[in-house]
């Protein structure tokens, strides 16, 4: 059984395009460091990790919220659901009202597609519009409107938020 580290290290060191094994390296140590922090972390096969992190929405934080990274599926495993099965058990466990998520709009567009005006919880240049939400319980983000948002732990470390180009 691979462990998450394995997951996130073989993932990313084949990805090609703007990944090479020092992302690798980070995002397989960033997750570590989530799990020893405390973030709810799911192996799903033994071929797709991920970790879920809480976050509060700063204007309405009685709302039960997550932000999912770093994920993998093993490249073998690639575009047969993986991914989208693994969110949907972490999220009938963790019963979330909003997931986010921060990536390609081609990757999770599809998915996570509630229109949300939630600011990240970090000073970041990463661009708003490949921060994505979803609201698990309907209409949760609908009255909140632009907000900030606050985390703890790992994920608040500047350089995970940064371009991968300006990563390593
Ligand atoms: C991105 C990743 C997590 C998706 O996992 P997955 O198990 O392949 O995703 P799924 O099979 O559940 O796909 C769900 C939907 O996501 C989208 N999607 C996923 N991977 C895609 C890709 N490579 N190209 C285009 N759309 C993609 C599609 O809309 C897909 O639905 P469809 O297959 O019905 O069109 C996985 O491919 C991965 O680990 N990739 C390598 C690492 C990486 O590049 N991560 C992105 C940066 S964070």
């Amino acid at each position: 059984m691979k462990t998450p580290y394995q997951i996130h290290y073989e993932t990313f060191a084949v990805a090609g395009g703007l990944y090479d094994e020092r992302h690798a390296k980070l995002y397989a140590e960033f997750a570590d460091d989530l799990i020893a922090d405390g973030s709810y972390s799911i192996v799903y096969d033994g071929v797709a990790h991920a970790c879920y992190t809480p976050i509060t929405i700063d204007a309405a934080p009685h709302l039960k919220c997550y932000v999912v990274a770093p994920l993998s599926v093993l490249p073998e495993y690639q575009r047969q659901g993986y991914a989208t099965r693994l969110m949907e058990r972490a999220e009938q466990e963790l019963k979330p009202d909003v997931v986010f998520i921060m990536g390609e709009f081609h990757h999770y567009g599809k998915r996570y597609n509630t229109p949300h005006k939630v600011g990240l919880p970090v000073e970041s240049l990463a661009p708003l519009e490949n921060w994505f939400a979803l609201a698990l319980t309907e209409g949760a983000l609908d009255d909140v409107g632009q907000s900030t948002s606050s985390m703890t732990g790992p994920y608040t470390e500047p350089l995970i938020w940064r371009h991968p180009s300006e990563q390593v």
